[in-house]
Formats: structure tokens, C-alpha cells, sequence
């Protein structure tokens, strides 16, 4: 089921000093933060898992962030980017992390709800960490056939975004572009793009940015995520505690020019644990600087 005309009404809004919306992460409990970062961000981006709070047995969202997201009104719009879904899990995926989305979306308006195209859980066994995709005809399947299905629940626009490959992947159908051409263009949910994944997958694995960026049909990259993790033992790890480099920054410049109005908006991605090392006032200085980069774009 395409949702193109979803697609058509779903813009985020931004100042006027950018040609897409700026985007930054946001998981609560730190309302100074919250405050520095209003004024630049156009949209906050929320996780549901980390906002997520255990009473009595029962995953539930804090009320005490949810209270204060719903304060942001109309300072900045929210979108919902989730970690635990685990859509490509052969067994199915979290009914737990359905249950949190109805409770956001009860009590906050979102402009759009997205998460990984990988998997985190094997034969009820959670992994800890998010496996990429095979690009196989059967998986390309079994997301469509569920990305069809979360359409149909929510009738909200809804995106996918390539992860890190841990691994190599194993020989499939499809190219990486490929995969994510045929699911944008199947279900017509939106692509976000993570370029410093890509930047990862280069450096670890030896992924050609380059033949990617050519083949992947840009009308479907809605959303690009920019961050920074640290090199351990030679491996490039997307673990978000750093600011942006800038060739992570260049990318992303590039993929919005060549995506010719498709990107709404560029988010800057860090976790709360690296927010203590990084300091509020480099985090406002990291929005600006994305400011000042997309802000001299047509
Ligand atoms: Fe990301």
C-alpha cells in the first residue's frame, strides 16, 4: 500500500534560515537541555524505549517526560524513532514496543514514526545489538508485508533506516541500495539515511559509498541522521557520543542537495549518556553548525 498521499501532506516545518528542518534527539529528564536546544531544532526526535519506565512489573512511558514533551507545543514538532521494534525478526516482531507507540500517540501529535531495518531479537533471544537486513527476495517480504501492516495501524508516514553492519552480509538479491529502492517503492514508507552509518560501513567493511549514493533512489530519503562514535580496535562504532566530523557533515550536505527537496529534515543523534562529556553548549554549537551547512543550500 502506497502512501504517497501521506507523503504529500507530511511536511515538517522549519525556520527560515535552512533549506530542510534541523532535528536533534531528545530522550527527557534533562529540561535545561531542553530549553538550550528549542530555539534551533525544528523537530525533536523522541525513543520510545529510553523514555520507557518498569512499575510494577509493566513497561510503561514516564510520565514525567511525557509531560514534559508535552509542553513543547509548538516550539518544535516531535517524531518518533524507535529502537525495539525488530522488524525483521523471522519470528515476529515486539508487541511491547506497539503498545508504547499507542501510549505516545494517545497523548502527543507526531509528524512521523520510523525505525531500523534490522533485528535485535533471534528465536527470543535479544541480541543486544541490531543486525542488518540479508537483502534476500524473502526478506524484502516479510518487511513489506509489515511495514504494509504498520500503515494500516497508524496512517501516520512511516520510515526505515539502514543500520551499521556488524557483519558483512551474506550474498543475497539485492544490492544494499537496491533492497531500499524496491521496500521504499513496494510500501511507500520513507527512507531515513544515516550517513555516518554509511561512513562506518565504509571504513569497517569497505561498503562503496559512492555506488550506493548512485543507485539509491533519492526521492525516498526523507530524513538523514548525522553523528559521531568512537574507533575501537580499528572498528568504526556508531555508539553517538561525539560531535559530527566534518566529512560526516559534507555527506550529508550532498545527499540533500541531490535529493532535490525529498529531505525534510537532517537530525543530530546522541545518546543521554554522552551528553555529561559533550556538554549542553557543544550540542547547541552542533545544531548551529548544521544550521549554518544546510542554511547555504538553495
Ligand atoms: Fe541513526
Amino acid at each position: 500500500m502506497a502512501l504517497t498521499a501521506t507523503w504529500n501532506t507530511a511536511h515538517l516545518t522549519r525556520k527560515a534560515d535552512t533549506c530542510v528542518a534541523i532535528g536533534v534527539t531528545y530522550e527527557g529528564r534533562d529540561p535545561r537541555l531542553l530549553e538550550r536546544l528549542l530555539p534551533f531544532a525544528d523537530c525533536i526526535e523522541v525513543t520510545l524505549e529510553t523514555i520507557a519506565e518498569v512499575h510494577d512489573g509493566e513497561i510503561a512511558l514516564s510520565r514525567e517526560v511525557m509531560h514534559e514533551l508535552k509542553n513543547i507545543g509548538r516550539a518544535a514538532q516531535i517524531v518518533v524513532h524507535g529502537v525495539g521494534l525488530s522488524i525483521g525478526s523471522h519470528e515476529g516482531w515486539s508487541p511491547t514496543y506497539f503498545r508504547l507507540l499507542d501510549e505516545f500517540l494517545e497523548q502527543v501529535d507526531v509528524a512521523w514514526h520510523s525505525e531500523h531495518l534490522a533485528y535485535t531479537r533471534v528465536d527470543g533471544q535479544h541480541l543486544g545489538i541490531m543486525l542488518a537486513m540479508a537483502k534476500t527476495h524473502e526478506a524484502l517480504d516479510l518487511i513489506c508485508e509489515r511495514v504494509d501492516a504498520i500503515h494500516a495501524r497508524y496512517k501516520l508516514p512511516f520510515l526505515l533506516e539502514n543500520v551499521v553492519h556488524v557483519v558483512p552480509d551474506a550474498p543475497g538479491d539485492f544490492s544494499e541500495a537496491g533492497f531500499l529502492n524496491a521496500l521504499a517503492a513496494r510500501t511507500g514508507c520513507g527512507l531515513i539515511l544515516d550517513v555516518y552509518n554509511l561512513e562506518c560501513d565504509a571504513h569497517n567493511q569497505g561498503f562503496d559509498i559512492e555506488g550506493f549514493l548512485a543507485e539509491l533512489d533519492h526521492r525516498h530519503v526523507r530524513e538523514l541522521h548525522v553523528a559521531c562514535g568512537v574507533e575501537d580496535n580499528g572498528f568504526l562504532l556508531d555508539v553517538h557520543s561525539r560531535l559530527v566530523r566534518p566529512s560526516t557533515l559534507d555527506l550529508a550536505e550532498r545527499v540533500v542537495r541531490s535529493a532535490n527537496g525529498a529531505v525534510q529534515v537532517v537530525t543530530y543523534e546522541f545518546m543521554p549518556e554522552a551528553i555529561p562529556g559533550l556538554g549542553h553548549d557543544a550540542i547547541v554549537q552542533q545544531l548551529l553548525e548544521l544550521r549554518r551547512v544546510l542554511g547555504r543550500l538553495p
